[in-house]
């Protein structure tokens, strides 16, 4: 329970996660975030990690310190606080990026793929999507020195890395789903002596590998406690480029039961298992992963799917924000979210990537019709219970929402 103290610097922090996110919205770079305390933590201790699931955040403008390639089309950002704050984060979690495109706000979610022992910047990567706005965009048009405006760390496919844990991780990406999976690789390792990972990565041709030579670095460093299995659609690229001992195959039910089975004696009985890729790849191994009796308790699946943007009703709508303070009456003009409006309004509600990837913002539905931007991360039994993500819900008729606090 939070104490007088704790509840003022919450209240605190939630005013000004509203007014930075509106600033943002206008264009104005609102302060950095209240700076931490930075420490660095020599293994084997536990890393200074953000809390799992962030209840709210500000909008944060990070400067672009290196652009760097890892792949044709895969390109590493790494982003610093101007006032060189820490950026804390749990492994596996991902930032939201406010991209101003065509006059336009666009929100995106890029996994972070560095490591939780250096506060002073945060890599993501971006893999360019044929026709993608912002992947497009992120790639031609971003230059080192350019600030972004910046929501999370968020998202709940995390490990937290603890020094006296003893656990075996299968990790199956596919594509760019290693990003978050790298962050956790690169914490597992460092903070967890005796922790033991497997990670079977599929890509279409040697040369589409992520993080290959930093992969190959931490197999060399740690012996025996990490195991990179590749899975290549081409054994052979076009420039001859192949690596040693990958299995040829798509990522799909087959060729993830053969590596599966090829892992069996390292992969212990109590493995969690965490999966990220494309979603076809993503269905097929969640089959496989169900064959093989792996109870859902001990799955962790990141999509990368992003919502697409619903136009809502044409006319404003009458919201009524239930709140155990008391009942807030909001107009919602045509095409916003009950977030905009509730925060427009005053009302300090929770929310983290602000793109329906992370359930901060959940509020349940007591009357009327909301659109949501699909895809989400509601569950069916959340949204069976009237659940809603207020940061992509847009009322249809008048609605009545009841807001935790
Ligand atoms: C929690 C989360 C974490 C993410 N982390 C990363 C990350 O670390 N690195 C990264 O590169 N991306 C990541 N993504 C995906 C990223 O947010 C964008 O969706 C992606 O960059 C495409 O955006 P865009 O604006 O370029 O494409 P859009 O303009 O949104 O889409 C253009 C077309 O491409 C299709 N498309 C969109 N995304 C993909 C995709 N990934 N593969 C194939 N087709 C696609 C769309 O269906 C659409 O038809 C993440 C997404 C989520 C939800
Ligand atoms: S703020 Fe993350 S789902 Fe709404």
């Amino acid at each position: 329970m939070l104490g007088s103290s704790g509840l003022r610097k919450r209240v605190a922090a939630l005013g000004r996660d509203v007014r930075t996110l509106f600033d943002d919205l206008r264009g104005v770079h609102p302060s950095p975030l209240v700076a931490r305390r930075p420490g660095r933590h020599p293994a084997p201790t536990a890393p200074a990690t953000a809390a799992p699931s962030a209840t709210s955040a500000a909008a944060r403008p990070l400067v672009v310190r290196e652009l760097h390639r890892e792949t044709l089309d895969a390109l590493t950002i790494v982003l610093a606080d101007p006032t060189g704050a820490p950026i804390r984060f749990v492994p596996g979690q991902f930032l939201t990026l406010l991209v101003p495109i065509d006059g336009e706000t666009v929100r995106r979610a890029y996994s972070i793929c560095s490591s939780v022992d250096d506060p002073a910047q945060v890599a993501v990567t971006c893999k360019r999507v044929a026709g993608g706005k912002v992947s497009t965009w992120l790639h031609e048009r971003l230059a080192v020195g350019d600030v972004l405006s910046v929501l999370g760390p968020s998202g709940e496919f995390t490990v937290t890395p603890d020094p006296a844990t003893r656990r075996d991780l299968l990790l199956i990406a596919g594509g760019s789903g290693i990003t978050p999976i790298m962050a956790i690789v690169r914490a597992v390792l460092a903070h967890e002596p005796d922790s033991r990972l497997t990670l079977i990565y599929g890509n279409r041709t040697a040369s589409d590998v992520i993080f290959l030579p930093d992969l190959d670095a931490l197999v060399a460093a740690h012996p025996g406690r990490l195991e990179v299995h590749h899975v290549l659609e081409r054994g052979v690229d076009g420039d001859g480029g192949t690596i040693a001992g990958a299995r040829v195959g798509r990522l799909d039910r087959a060729t993830v039961a053969a590596a599966l089975d090829a892992v069996a004696d390292r992969v212990g009985p109590d493995a969690h298992v965490y999966v990220c890729g494309p979603t076809a790849a993503m269905a097929q191994v969640r089959d496989e992963l169900t064959a093989r009796g792996i109870p859902a308790a001990r799955r962790h699946e990141e999509r990368f799917a992003s919502p697409e943007r619903g136009a809502g009703a044409a006319a404003a709508q009458r919201l009524v924000l239930a709140r155990p303070g008391g009942d807030v009456d909001v107009v919602v003009p045509p095409g916003s979210t009950i977030l905009d409006a509730g925060l427009a309004a005053g009302v300090p509600m929770e929310f983290s990537c602000a793109m329906g990837g992370c359930g901060a913002c959940a509020v349940d539905l007591r009357d009327g019709e909301v659109e949501l931007d699909e895809p989400n991360c509601l569950s069916p039994e959340e949204r069976g219970r009237g659940r809603i993500l207020a940061c992509v819900a847009r009322p249809m008729s008048p609605c009545t929402v009841v807001v935790p606090r």
